[in-house]
């Protein structure tokens, strides 16, 4: 029986994996990387643990298939709900769940430090409690820091850590754990660094959405400082087939760059959106700029490549154009999405209020 397109391994299912828990996966990759097991893995069921903060939502897991995706409302801070929900029989970890968001890290880094820091460590106890097999965390690049702009150099599995933001450093924090979890106790985890994802489903508190929906209701679009900050951004869907790969081939105790070799200024992504959409540049509006922005991330992905034979399929204008149909396509998600609390978050974050629809 083949469990992947592509799977290598051994045959026995009972062998391999029964099932995966996804932490996180009411939110943007999350949920994306749960659809994508589903689609992929055809006898795999997955528990779906996740707190259901501001970011999360269920709209994210509507239609999946009920007999094989399981979701359960809980923190993972909290370890006896991380007990309850665990089963002996989890192949492995996926953990997204995270405070995600460098300017709420910056107005306050409470959370980060509870959820991405002290959450990562209860998951780490836990699977070993439980015996899983493997830990995947899905870290960040910005744990390394800022890259000089202009100059050929890029981050790889052995830059140094160098965090600038309350929510990079948490991150980092969580990334030490698992490698101590590896070292200490064998645990087989596998660490992930990606960059700037964008698609479907995104919260519009982060960029891309944020400047789509605004420039879809003809709302200045906030760009921060002289806009010349660059991101290495990536299509949702490639991120989480990378992560597929990792969760099953990938080395115990590895970290691996995920990253589509796409690096662009902010200004040239709005620039993008706005020529696609047919909007005028007047909506871009310079606005202050965020306390210690990073100035460039750009990932040398060259270790998954080779090691794990992972390649982007999408490429910045396909993943666009299929990002920009989505969010046409879905005003109700991204009206949803905009009420509640996102209205006093925006009002505090931006001096103004958010667009309506
Ligand atoms: P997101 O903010 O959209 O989703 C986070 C999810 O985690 C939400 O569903 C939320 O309800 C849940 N959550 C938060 N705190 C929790 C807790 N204490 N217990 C259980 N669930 C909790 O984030 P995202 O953009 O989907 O990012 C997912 C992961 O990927 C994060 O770990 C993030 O650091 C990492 N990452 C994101 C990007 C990016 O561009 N978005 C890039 C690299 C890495
Ligand atoms: P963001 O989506 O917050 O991701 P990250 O900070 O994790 O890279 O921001 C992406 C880039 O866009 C970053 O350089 C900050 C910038 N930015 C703006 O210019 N305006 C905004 O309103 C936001 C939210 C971000």
């Amino acid at each position: 029986m083949t469990l992947f397109k592509g799977w290598e391994g051994p045959d026995s299912l009972a062998e391999i994996m029964q099932e995966i828990f996804v932490t996180g996966g009411a939110g943007f990759i999350g949920s994306a990387f749960v659809r994508l097991l589903l689609d992929e893995i055809s006898e795999l069921r997955i528990r779906n643990f996740d707190a259901l903060t501001y970011a999360g939502n269920l709209d994210n897991l509507e239609g999946l298939d009920g007999s094989r995706h399981s979701f359960i409302r809980g923190n993972i801070a909290d370890s006896e709900a991380v007990l309850g929900a665990l089963s002996e029989n989890t192949y492995a970890v996926v953990n997204f769940a995270a405070e995600s968001h460098v300017d709420r890290s910056i107005a306050n880094a409470a959370e980060f430090l509870t959820t991405n820091i002290v959450g990562t460590q209860v998951l780490l106890d836990a699977a070993r409690e439980r015996g899983v097999k493997r830990f995947i965390q899905v870290s960040t690049d910005e744990v390394m820091g800022s890259l000089p702009e202009n100059e050929d150099v890029f981050f790889t599995e052995k830059s140094p850590f160098q965090p600038n933001s309350p929510y990079a450093a948490s991150k980092a924090a969580a990334e030490h754990l698992v490698r101590a979890a590896h070292e200490t106790f064998g645990l087989d985890t596998v660490v992930t660094r990606c960059g700037n994802n964008y698609g479907p489903r995104q919260f519009p508190e982060k960029f891309l959405p944020l400047a789509l929906s605004n420039a879809l209701n003809d709302q200045p679009i906030p760009v921060y400082g002289d806009g010349r900050n660059v991101r290495d951004w990536i299509y949702v869907d490639d991120h989480c087939r990378a992560l597929l790969l990792a969760m099953e081939k990938g080395r115990a105790g590895a970290v691996y760059n995920i990253g589509a070799r796409n690096e662009r200024p902010n200004i040239e992504v709005v620039e993008s959106l706005l020529k696609t959409l047919g909007k005028p540049k007047s909506l871009i509006r310079f606005v202050k700029d965020r306390p210690g922005h990073d100035r460039r991330y750009a990932l040398d992905p060259s270790l998954i490549e080779t090691e794990l034979g992972w390649r982007p399929q999408e490429t910045w204008e396909s993943g666009l154009e299929k990002t920009i149909e989505w969010y046409r396509q879905n005003t109700q998600w991204l009206e949803r999405a905009k009420s509640g609390a996102y209205r006093d978050y925006y009002r505090e974050q931006y001096g103004e209020e958010v667009s309506a629809g």
